[in-house]
């Protein structure tokens, strides 16, 4: 869907970035700007800064930055549509009816309609369970000790033995091959269509408003996959889909219990643990966290007690924490899974152990002593050494020292000699980046240093001029909009440079134009909050911005150079290379 570009202007203009972050964000004014903790990341002291002349706001800590449209649709998750019908709203401009571009009103209908072709799979399987067709399946759940109520409420259902039969249904509702294609229920061959999920029993995923996006369907008994899900299709991301949310976010419980699968999520719903839910198929994401944090501050992980489960937590839990969650661990111990241990235990004793969860920190330290054999003196010290380094993580040392105090307990090392040992590898560690200490990232690294070489030096001038606009004169004749070769900043080049022409660069309106682009968005954003070397003394300033224009020029005369029509273009280009060897160019 789409507006008109000046109706969104007119929506942004007139909801001052200030009073809309206020709503949400508790801001101090500080110089012409105003602070206050980033709502994107986790943090203890303010690096979130909102500038009212560039209505704008960015966080130097994490990065996050935009306008206040970005800033509604990153807080709220919601779509850019939702965000400029909320801020619309809030300053009481009525909305022209949506204009829908044609490819947007496509894939809008689209979307609806693999949304009701799932909800009528859903409800053909849950059919095929309560039939005769579907005794197998119903055998199965029942084994399983589900009550029909909990079938009902999570629409369980059964894909039967018939090849096609889904789809043969689909068709007679009107729903033709190529859309059928992108719900992942059939696949359609030379040879004929066939439904994906055959004699399996089935459990739809619902969103958070309960809408069907896809299905997972497990094997009765044994066989290979043990569970089958949908594809990520246009209504489908694993990666931001909780199984049993839109349940749980109506659960009055302070906290969220997150298990590893679907039968745990429905055994503890069925045992009145209503704020269970279940990352599928895929590892818990951040999108995951971040989703969980807009219902909750914590999470009580009750994640298998195997070793797959035991790693899975491992790697869930840092995630939770970057989010700003608190998070424990339980023992579902001698058990495997909550479903095996609510059948088992019943209700009240799992009331019980998620009373006795353990913190996410000392969880971590008892996984970490199973690598070590503590009779050794010598592994004895490595763990406590491993330990130590851990306790580094935190940063603050009140928070730091409570958790000596804890681990010393729950270890059995003396405190005293534990404080003291982290003390003295904090000391010799300071000074050594994060990134050496820990290694593994450098190759990536040095993809992104070259690609960086090119693109830096745009995105700095760029800053430089956002920032300077009496800089446009010093580089007259010398840049132009072309010389930028990226195409992202070449776009915001012509928007900067036209802008200065009309006697004002506005970043909040030029980034409305990237809006519609996650990615895009937030490094068109970054560009106006990077900051400028301030620091420097006017020699050095000079030198810098001489750099970064000589940067820019010579990779834009390479790539022309590469890109040459003919020979009298590439002798201009050379000439041009010659020359730039004595530019010289001073700020002031
Ligand atoms: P039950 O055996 O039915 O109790 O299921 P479970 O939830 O205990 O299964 P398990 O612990 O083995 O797996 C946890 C979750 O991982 C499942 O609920 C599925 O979402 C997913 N999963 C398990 N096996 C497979 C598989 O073979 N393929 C895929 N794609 N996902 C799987
Ligand atoms: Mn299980």
């Amino acid at each position: 869907m789409f507006y008109p570009e000046d109706t969104i202007e007119e929506v942004r203009m007139r909801n001052d970035i200030v009073d809309v972050i206020s709503g949400y964000v508790k801001l101090q004014k500080k110089g012409s700007n105003y602070f206050g903790l980033c709502p994107f990341h986790n943090e203890k002291s303010p690096s979130f800064s909102v500038s009212p002349q560039k209505q704008m706001y960015y966080c130097f800590g994490c990065g996050a930055g935009g306008n206040a449209i970005t800033f509604v649709m990153e807080y709220e998750n919601y779509t850019f549509l939702e965000a400029v019908k909320l801020l619309a709203d809030r300053a009481g401009i009525r909305l022209p009816e949506a204009e829908d571009s044609p490819e947007e009103r496509q894939k809008s209908h689209k979307r609806s309609r693999i949304l009701e072709a799932n909800k009528l799979a859903a409800n053909y399987f849950y059919y095929q369970l309560r039939h005769p067709q579907g005794k197998a399946g119903y055998e199965y759940f029942k084994n399983r000790a589900l009550s029909d109520d909990t079938i009902r409420r999570f629409g369980l259902g059964y894909a039967n033995k018939a090849s096609n039969d889904l789809y043969q249904y689909l068709k007679s509702k009107g729903y033709e091959d190529s859309l059928l294609k992108e719900t992942g229920l059939v696949t359609i061959e030379e040879r004929g269509a066939y439904d994906k999920f055959w004699n399996r029993v089935m459990f739809p995923i619902m969103d958070v408003n309960s809408r069907v996006v896809g299905f997972g369907g497990r094997v009765m008994g044994s066989g290979e996959p043990k569970y089958l899900n949908s594809p990520e299709t246009l209504v489908f991301d694993k990666s931001r889909n909780l199984y049993g949310l839109n349940y749980a976010r109506t659960s009055r419980e302070n906290y969220i219990l997150l298990c590893e699968g679907y039968m745990d999520v429905i055994a503890m719903h069925q045992a009145g643990f209503t704020h269970a839910v279940a990352s599928l198929g895929t590892a818990f994401t951040p999108q995951h966290a971040l989703l969980l944090k807009r219902y909750t501050q914590q999470v009580v992980l009750t994640y298998d007690s195997d070793g797959a489960g035991v790693k899975a937590a491992l790697r869930a839990i840092p995630i939770l924490k970057e989010a700003g969650i608190f998070t424990k661990v339980l023992s579902m111990k001698p058990y495997k899974d909550p479903d095996e241990f609510v059948k088992n235990m019943g209700a009240d004793a799992f009331r019980e152990r998620i009373a006795q969860a353990q913190n996410s920190f000392l969880f971590e330290v008892d996984v970490l002593k199973r690598d070590f054999q503590l009779d050794d003196p010598e592994q004895k010290t490595k763990f406590y050494h491993g330990v130590a380094e851990k306790l580094l993580e935190f940063g603050e040392a009140l928070e730091r020292d409570n958790f000596i105090h804890a681990v010393s307990q729950a270890q059995g090392i003396p405190y005293e000699d534990l404080r003291r040992l982290v003390n003295q590898l904090g000391a010799r560690l300071i000074g050594r980046p994060r990134s050496a200490a820990y290694g593994g990232r450098r190759e990536a690294g040095k993809k992104k240093e070259k690609e960086d070489g090119i693109r830096k030096p745009q995105r700095l001038l760029l800053t430089w001029l956002i920032e300077r606009p009496v800089l446009f004169d010093k580089i007259d004749g010398i840049i132009g909009v072309d010389d930028f070769i990226e195409p992202l900043y070449r776009q915001v080049a012509e928007m900067v440079f036209a802008g200065h022409k009309q006697g004002k660069v506005n970043p909040a309106e030029i980034l409305n134009h990237f809006i519609q682009d996650e990615e895009q968005y937030k490094e068109v954003a970054a560009l106006f909050h990077a900051r400028l070397e301030e620091s420097l003394d006017s020699g050095g300033q000079n030198k810098a911005f001489s750099e970064v224009v000589y940067r820019v020029k010579k990779n834009s005369l390479d790539y022309a150079s590469r890109n040459a029509a003919d020979i009298g273009e590439l002798q201009k280009i050379i000439r041009e290379q010659a020359a730039l060897k004595t530019l010289s160019i001073t700020i002031d």
